[in-house]
């Protein structure tokens, strides 16, 4: 069981995954420390992209991960009970495809898995902040979501250093999460801002040695990360 701690993680999004081989890749990360997966989850309406369904949770669970889900749909609260009963253990919704994001976290929790809150780099921050309480996980995207492969927007780190300050403050129990185009260059940035789960697609699994370049931008944002700012 992962709690959020005062520690970093490290999280390969399986978007960017080999589908030909991604047993295999999944068991070079295992093999290198890595406990914590993200399933990205889009519909084709929320975002201009399909991708995964239930059985990606599955086969994640199957190999011993803690996996989060992010729900890049329009009917996140529709789905979410499919993804809990495929063993999600984070659920992910954006603040954009909900009227209430209270009561969307709420929901989340009451189908028996933690919950958490997305913004898109033009949404501000102050949506996340009012509903931190109820989150076990907020999520800082820091490219436009709908694909990997995309370039950091380094315009993002105030939200994550409002997010840290508010979340200190309060003494929650709540990871600040970053996704999108987290590379070896950028990681020490985004976990100097005070992120502590750090998703990475294409920095991990486009590289010639997985297992590599997941321990590298692990020691890369331990070494960065100010839990106490
Ligand atoms: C965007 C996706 C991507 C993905 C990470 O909707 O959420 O951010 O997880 O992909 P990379 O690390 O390749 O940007």
């Amino acid at each position: 069981m992962i709690v959020a701690t005062r520690t970093v993680a490290v999280v390969p999004s399986l978007l960017a995954g080999d589908l030909a081989r991604l047993g295999e890749q999944l068991d070079q990360v295992k093999a290198a420390g890595c406990h914590w997966v993200s399933v990205d989850v889009m519909d084709g309406h929320f975002v201009p992209n399909l991708s995964f369904g239930p059985d990606l949770v599955k086969l994640a669970k199957k190999k011993g991960f803690y996996v989060d889900t992010h729900l890049m749909v329009t009917n996140p609260l529709d789905v979410a009970p499919w993804f809990v009963d495929a063993g999600s253990d984070i659920v992910t919704c954006h603040i954009e495809a909900v009227p209430d994001a209270a009561a969307a976290l709420k929901k989340i929790k009451s189908l028996g898995t933690k919950a958490g809150l997305a913004i898109k780099p033009k949404t501000p921050v102050d949506g996340l902040i009012k509903s931190l309480e109820y989150c076990d996980l907020v999520l800082v995207m820091t490219v436009e979501p709908g694909f990997g492969g995309q370039k950091f927007m380094p315009d993002m780190m105030p939200k994550i250093n409002a997010l840290r300050r508010h979340i200190d403050a309060k003494n929650y129990k709540c990871w600040i999460q970053v996704d999108g185009g987290i590379n070896d260059k950028n990681i020490s940035q985004a976990a100097a801002a005070g992120a502590d789960s750090l998703v990475a697609g294409s920095a991990i699994f486009a590289a010639k040695d997985p297992a590599a370049a997941f321990r590298e931008l692990e020691l890369k944002a331990r070494a960065a990360f100010k839990p106490q700012q």
